[in-house]
């Protein structure tokens, strides 16, 4: 059947019928703004969907959804269809189309989120999800030759921090092995990229390898390497092992307690003698690498028990840095936290994001025995729970801590005159003593409800500002107090 114009006309007008309709349809997650941006209509089926419990109108948009693309569009003029858009910890797909006048002006735009209606898209969504955390995953571990950090990168202002810098400083300027040790989650390998960094060595690879991460089978080939042909399976033209990639840059041994012995009379020999073989071949080749040992574990230690060659201890101990865990350095938490959010912020474009002073005194009553490691989760899942709020307050912080916080304890910077809180087989202290710390933890306690307002924390407590002044002036309880009203 030819086609005529009125077919044509026909088909037109079905099609334009069907997309009215479908549009409708999206109508139960749409909003629009007018030309500046500004918030002038939303359903309520969007409100639910974005939590808010007041309406938005008046308001911006990025104010609501800060990687909005309402405002591109209104003033390009295009429309967006169909593209992802990270809300409420969830890529959702939306459409925006901007509002002509009768005369063409762009007088505002319209965006619709496909949700329930978009049904179809929701195995695909959720493929895309787990694609975008695998890529996060992986890009964290991959051993990089790059460096990532500077020592300037490492957040902190604790005197503990100021030391470690100092002698990471030091150890760059000599071509000596330097032995990392300290918790999970403290920084080992921060410090270890930092080091190179400084180190004349920096033009050269960083290369990393984690023994624990690796198969005891295949320890000796990661770190020297295969031959062509060496045995079966081995790939015909063999491959380099780390000392060979790593060659005149630095080496970057993570968690060494954790090299089974026969291997580490293996290493020693290439870190003394500077020489080593790839499996299968006799040909001798240069290791001019620096070492950079990190452990968690206590390597002196294991050399007494018979866990670790004494020699090779000594080899990788050129310099020993501590990092002390966070719990010891109280005072890196706030400009720790600082950094942290405004990376999380920026990588999900989220709004900027700030603690409430009792959300930061929380921080600091915590143990942390995941370290900076924990504290940096912590603050990404807070982020990532206060998506439309720029503000992160205690109980976003209590619920992503859990019952261990439930009882506050005062902070524990290392000062000797630490008192030691009672534990059930210790036999009781004298009355005084005790009544102190029932004291102090009281004293915290309010600070912390109060967010740090010192006025309102001695209301709680029964007592007259003057006397809770005098109290936090002797006693040993000044952080959480230091935001006065
Ligand atoms: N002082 C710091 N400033 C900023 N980020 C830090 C700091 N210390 C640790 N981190 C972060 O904490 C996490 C754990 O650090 P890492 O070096 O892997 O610890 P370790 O090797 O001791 O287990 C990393 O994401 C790192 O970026
Ligand atoms: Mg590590």
């Amino acid at each position: 059947m030819p086609i005529t114009k009125s077919t044509l006309h026909e088909v037109r007008k079905k099609a334009l019928t069907f997309l009215a309709e479908s549009f409708e349809a999206f109508y139960e997650y749409a909003i629009a703004v007018d030309q500046q941006g500004v918030i002038s209509w939303i359903s309520d089926g969007y409100m639910d969907f974005l939590g808010l419990e007041m309406s938005p109108v008046g308001h911006h948009i990025t104010d609501i959804i800060p990687n909005s693309y309402l405002p591109h569009v209104v003033t390009s003029g295009k429309p967006v269809f169909l593209d992802l858009l990270y809300i409420r910890s969830q890529w959702v797909v939306v459409s925006a189309i901007p509002l002509q006048d009768e005369r063409g002006n762009i007088v505002g735009g319209f965006a619709f989120v496909a949700i329930e209606s978009a049904s179809h898209m929701k195995p695909l969504l959720a493929k895309y999800n787990v694609l975008q955390s695998q890529i996060r995953d992986v890009s964290r571990q991959v051993p990089t030759r790059n460096v990532r950090y500077q020592l300037s990168q490492i957040a902190g202002r604790s005197e503990a921090l100021r030391t470690i810098k100092h002698q990471i400083r030091q150890a760059a300027r000599y071509d000596i092995s330097v032995l990392l040790t300290g918790e999970t989650g403290t920084g080992k390998e921060l410090f270890a990229h930092a080091l190179h960094d400084l180190s004349e060595r920096s033009g050269k690879p960083f290369i990393s390898i984690n023994v624990a991460a690796i198969p005891e089978s295949l320890i000796e080939a990661e770190f020297f390497g295969v031959a062509p042909g060496a045995y079966t399976g081995a790939q015909k033209e063999g491959r380099p092992g780390k000392f060979e990639i790593a060659e005149g840059g630095t080496l970057f041994l993570d968690e060494i307690g954790d090299m089974p012995l026969v291997l580490q009379a293996k290493l020693l020999r290439a870190l003394q003698e500077r020489e080593f073989e790839r499996i299968g071949s006799n040909k001798v080749q240069k290791a001019d690498v620096r070492i950079v040992a990190a452990t968690s574990r206590d390597l002196g230690e294991m050399v007494d028990e018979g866990e670790f060659r004494a020699d090779l201890y000594y080899r990788l101990n050129g310099m020993p840095i501590h990092l002390p865990p966070l719990r010891e350095r109280i005072s890196d938490i706030e400009m720790l936290s600082e950094r942290i959010l405004d990376e999380c912020a920026g990588r999900l474009g989220l709004l900027p994001k700030e603690l409430t002073s009792g959300a930061l005194d929380l921080l600091c009553h915590h143990d942390w025995p995941g370290n900076v490691r924990e504290l940096y989760n912590v603050l990404e899942r807070a982020c990532i729970l206060s998506e439309n709020d720029n503000l992160i307050d205690i109980t976003k912080i209590q619920d992503l801590l859990g019952p261990r916080l439930s009882k506050p304890r005062p902070p524990v910077e290392k000062v000797p005159e630490k008192p030691v809180m009672p534990t059930p087989s210790q036999p009781p202290r004298p009355l005084k003593t005790q009544l102190q710390e029932a004291e102090a933890a009281a004293i915290d306690e309010a600070l912390c409800h109060t967010r740090g307002n010192r006025s309102e924390a001695a209301r709680l407590l029964g007592i007259s500002r003057a006397a809770l002044y005098e109290k936090l002036k002797h006693g040993r309880y000044q952080k959480g107090a230091d935001a006065d009203n």
